[in-house]
């Protein structure tokens, strides 16, 4: 068994939730997991309980709430203060034990229609209702998890620094595939909700299928220390971690053998420079097309 290394979390959100490839994590190392109330058809917590009950306490149990079963098998999401409460009370009890940490699941999906005042409503009350659910013992701590961030930035910075209460975690895209804007907004949000590197948490490095065609074109080799030889999954994840920095990635598979490549991914060296170089050019990027699209507005 591999010492305790708390950098991997495994995903659950496409996961088969097999009980052998917990005990696969634990061999590893790999003492998180992450899960929410609708993952697996909203049986994700039951599954968990039935079929690994005795697993659970070895691990750093991560959820989220936000979205909710709706007609016709559709996931409905909303930040209603009643209903985050119910998804919390029964997450503790199906679960069997208060999770580590439950994310806000991407809180953009009711805020991004709302006026700023609005949207800064919404999210003071759904984190007001995670704060007390933590003094009430429903879980450890609490986080945001989000994908499009820009919505819940504006928001945050609608709520204004002393009307939100600070999230412990903060969840968001990683890697290599992440678009520029995301990556500026994730480093504003997480300005602005003050979490440092440590408590912030990449996610989806593969962009959720590593059978995508874009990973038979990149090229990753420049971004890694001289002489590291991995493959480009491996390349892939190791990045994750610098772009941006992120004290934890969370990744999902069904098999063991590319966990066991993801632990082995870890001691991977990374060329900073080159790394610093890459958001830069990123950065540039960025500022020469909002400059176009204020000067195509202007002279439309
Ligand atoms: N908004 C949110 O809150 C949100 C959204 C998306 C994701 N997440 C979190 O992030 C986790 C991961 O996201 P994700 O599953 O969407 O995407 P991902 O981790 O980017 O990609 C998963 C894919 O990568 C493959 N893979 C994993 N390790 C590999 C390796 N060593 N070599 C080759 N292929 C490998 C898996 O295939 P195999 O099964 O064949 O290994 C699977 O197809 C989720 O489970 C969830 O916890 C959160």
């Amino acid at each position: 068994m591999r010492q305790p290394d708390t950098r991997i979390v495994l995903g659950l959100h496409r996961s088969r939730h097999e009980r052998g490839l917990l005990e696969s994590a634990l061999d590893l190392g790999i003492r998180t997991i992450d899960t929410a109330f609708n993952y697996a058809g909203f049986r994700s917590h039951a599954i968990l309980f039935q079929t690994a009950a005795d697993l659970l306490p070895c691990f750093f149990v991560s959820t989220k709430v936000g979205f909710f079963p709706g007609a016709g098998g559709r996931n409905d999401h909303s930040l209603e203060p009643g209903r985050l409460q119910d998804a919390l009370e029964t997450t503790a009890a199906t679960l069997g034990q208060a999770p580590d940490v439950v994310f806000l699941h991407n809180p953009e999906r009711s805020l991004g229609d709302l006026e700023p005042a609005h949207a800064a409503d919404h999210l003071a009350a759904a984190a007001g209702v995670l704060t007390d659910a933590v003094a009430a013992g429903l879980c450890r701590s609490w986080g945001i998890s989000t994908w499009n961030p820009q919505p819940v930035l504006a928001a945050a910075i609608a709520v204004g620094p002393r009307g939100l209460v600070r999230p412990w975690c903060l969840m968001h895209r990683a890697g290599i595939l992440v678009p520029a804007r995301v990556l500026d907004a994730i480093d504003d949000l997480a300005g602005c909700l003050e979490v440092e590197t440590e408590r912030r948490w990449g996610m989806s490095p593969f962009g959720g299928d590593t059978g995508d065609s874009v990973w038979r074109t990149l090229a990753l080799r420049p971004f890694m220390a001289a002489g590291e030889e991995c493959s480009t999954a491996a390349a892939a994840f190791r990045l994750a971690f610098a772009l941006p920095p992120v004290g934890r990635v969370a990744v999902g598979t069904n098999r063991p053998e590319h966990l066991a490549d993801l632990v082995r991914a870890l001691d991977l060296g990374v060329d900073g420079h080159n790394v610093e170089r890459y958001r830069d050019m990123l950065a540039r990027r960025q500022a020469h097309a909002v400059a176009g699209s204020r000067g195509g507005v202007a002279a439309g």
